[in-house]
């Protein structure tokens, strides 16, 4: 049984997460391809503090938002050609399952402790908070804006409660401190199991010196519970309270997984994998920044819930793109489906196989080398070989294999690199497998330059050579696409098509004589660098609208305004050109003897000024209007009023009444300026 870890169930998958399931991938190919039992499995990891806190900010319930995504993940691995046997979700019923009874034994078998502790907690949000949602002031080096856990410019560690001046990411509030009872995982117990279980399998030296390191320092207990409100499992018997950390139950998710297809499938039995002597080989496919979660809290829960622990955990590196972190300025922080829309995915899946080896050393994918490596390999070589070949046995040769073998040296040769390449990939040593296999592919190709089936073709009496010389060469392409068929599925199986038969590990054995193969069609096409061009391009973009998008949205407010007075008729730009506005500022401002709606106001349109009657001695009280900008008509035609002459109009919005606002324009405006 094979895993990968598990993706969160809160972004897409980009081509760092690609690195771990190409590589798991190809080793459960190869493994199948050999002919031995292998079942790969993995699912969203769908719980815990982010995924809920995505959710409402996106408006959705989390259980929509993990449905989706785990479409979009699916989607993403199978056009990259990785072949789950189940992708399954944490949040799952076979999962909730295993949760509680792994618990529930661990607890049985006295490995649960509980103890009330001091946590962060942001009081306007209701919530406790993780330390990656605390920022303030680093307290070493007094850098402002660092995250609880630790600072990105001096590197220092400390808990959130030392920020100097916290605030909660979620709201802005001040975090106070409160207490809560929490659940933990008695590490320490397991001290002597976890060393046995260091010697007993071949771990990567790598992962020996860090759990070496990790056993000196000491163990911990484990904080496996969270408090409400959390996106999770509940602990059973909390009432609602307590909810498993989402590290407890996704390990267990690689169970879930083989449970729910264990009851889909007659053939597996999940005691005979899971339980304590269970004889089936367990393999972690891992990141190197998940290694603890990996190799001392999840052997040991196995341990102490009196199941298997794990064969062997291989953790691989992290993926920098052109020598440097992933990122989204850059344009690198390629989404795999920004990949998958330029780029075939078997470019990848062979330039990852080429770099990769058994360490957990850092890859790089530089986005030049790889399109200059894919060229030259895939199709200077590999497939080169098949097209100076294939068309003379269509042509001439009814598209029929030679009876016999023109060099058979050679043939044994590409055969007897088999038990050698078999070890490489078994080792995960692709990148050594692949310059094997192209070392090969360099003797096909100067085998063939030095037959030259094209000048042979010409010559008198040479055709039954030239049959046997093609044959030869299409009999070694035959055998280096059985080596490549776990990093090249796709194409492998278009080869086989071509040549008209099964590539199997055994079938790397014999010879097909006089044996009918199709016609060829172009295997694959070279990258034209524009194509990766395209793609750090899109990628900017889609940077780019995201932030756009998580920009604060514009927030209308509802009335029902234009349903009492629909907008007017449309007029030209003349008509309103008509109506000469200007900013005037309200020199004075009189009651009007007997009059009941209506004061005097003397506006000043920087000099000269003008006498209006307004109607809004209801809203407005003289001296709060004396000093005032505000905007009038200054083109009306006077109107003699009861009260004297008025010689225009100011503006205001407003059914009346009390409810009478007059126009101000924004600072710095003067009087006697044109409004347009
Ligand atoms: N959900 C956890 C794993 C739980 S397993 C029980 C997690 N998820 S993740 O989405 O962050 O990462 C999934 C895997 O992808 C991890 O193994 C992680 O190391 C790997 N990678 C994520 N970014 C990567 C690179 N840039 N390069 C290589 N691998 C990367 O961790
Ligand atoms: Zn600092």
């Amino acid at each position: 049984m094979v895993t990968s870890a598990l993706p969160y169930a809160n972004g897409p998958i980009h081509l760092g997460h690609m690195l771990e399931y190409i590589q798991t991938d190809i080793w459960v190919r190869f493994q199948k391809l050999r002919g031995n039992t292998c079942t790969y499995v993995c699912a969203d990891d769908t719980h815990g503090t982010p995924i809920m806190l995505k959710a409402q900010q996106l408006g959705m319930t989390p259980e929509a938002m993990i449905a989706k995504v785990a479409e979009e993940h699916k989607a993403d691995f199978a056009d990259f050609l990785v072949e789950f046997d189940n992708y399954h979700s944490t949040h799952s019923e076979e999962n909730r399952k295993w949760a509680s009874e792994v618990y529930t034994r661990l607890k049985a078998n006295g490995y649960i402790t509980t103890r009330v502790i001091e946590q962060l907690y942001d009081p306007e949000k209701g919530m406790f908070l993780p330390d990656r949602f605390v920022k303030g002031t680093c307290p070493k080096c007094k850098t402002e804006d660092q995250y609880g856990d630790n600072c990105e410019s001096c590197g220092s560690t400390y808990s959130p409660t030392e920020l100097i001046n916290p605030q909660s990411v979620v709201s802005g509030a001040t975090p106070v401190l409160k207490e809560s009872e929490h659940f933990f995982f008695d590490l320490p117990q397991f001290k002597e199991v976890l060393a046995q279980w260091t010697h007993s399998g071949a771990l990567q030296s790598e992962m020996a010196n860090k759990l070496s390191e990790w056993f000196e320092s000491g163990l911990q207990q484990w904080d496996i519970s969270r408090d409400a409100p959390y996106f999770g499992f509940e602990i059973p018997g909390t009432n609602g309270e307590k909810f498993f950390y989402v590290w407890l139950d996704a390990p267990i998710g690689y169970m879930g997984a083989f449970q729910a297809l264990c009851d889909r499938r007659d053939d597996l039995n999940f005691d005979e994998y899971w339980g304590q002597d269970s004889k089936a080989e367990l393999y972690h496919f891992i990141g190197k920044d998940i290694i603890y979660f990996h190799s001392l809290f999840w052997p040991a829960m196995l341990h102490g819930a009196q199941l298997r622990k794990p064969t062997n955990v291989f953790a691989h590196g992290y993926v920098t793109v052109n020598g440097e972190k992933m990122s989204k300025s850059r344009g690198t922080f390629i989404k795999a489906r920004t990949y998958l829309d330029n780029l075939h995915p078997e470019y990848l899946r062979y330039y990852y196989a080429a770099k990769l080896n058994d360490r957990i050393d850092d890859l790089d994918l530089n986005l030049e080398d790889f399109a200059q490596r894919v060229n030259s390999d895939m199709v200077g070589k590999l497939v080169n070989i098949a097209s100076r070949t294939a068309g003379f046995i269509a042509k001439r040769f009814d598209g029929t294999l030679a009876d016999a073998i023109d060099n058979p040296a050679l043939l044994a040769e590409f055969q007897n690199a088999k038990a050698e390449i078999e070890t490489l990939f078994e080792g995960r040593e692709y990148g050594k497998g692949i310059r094997e296999i192209m070392a090969l592919a360099d003797k096909a190709n100067a085998y063939i330059a030095e037959m030259a089936p094209w000048s042979l073709a010409k010559q008198e009496g040479m055709e039954q050579k030239t049959h046997e010389v093609c044959s030869m060469g299409l009999h070694l392409f035959k055998i280096l696409m059985t080596y490549l068929k776990p990093v090249l599925p796709e194409m492998s199986a278009n080869v086989e098509q071509f040549l008209n038969t099964e590539l199997t590990w055994a079938s790397i054995d014999t010879v097909l004589t006089g044996h009918r193969i199709n016609k060829f069609k172009a295997l694959i096409q070279r990258i034209e660098p524009a194509k990766i061009e395209a793609i750090v391009e899109q990628t900017k973009a889609e940077v780019a609208a995201e932030k756009a998008a998580s920009a604060p949205a514009v927030t209308l407010e509802k009335n029902d305004e234009l349903e009492k007075e629909p907008i007017a008729d449309t007029i030209s730009f003349d008509d309103f050109a008509k109506v000469d506005l200007r900013v005037a500022r309200i020199a004075k401002a009189e009651h009007v003897e007997g009059a009941k709606k209506l004061l005097q106001l003397t506006l000043d349109l920087g000099g000269e000024t003008r006498n209006v009657f307004a109607g809004i001695k209801s809203a407005y009280q003289p001296e709060d209007l004396e000093g005032k900008l505000t905007v009038m008509v200054a083109n009306l035609a006077p109107r003699k009023m009861k009260f004297g002459l008025s010689e225009g109009m100011v503006l205001a919005a407003g059914p009346g009444g009390e409810e009478i606002y007059i126009l101000n324009p924004d600072e710095g405006a003067k009087p006697g300026q044109r409004i347009m």
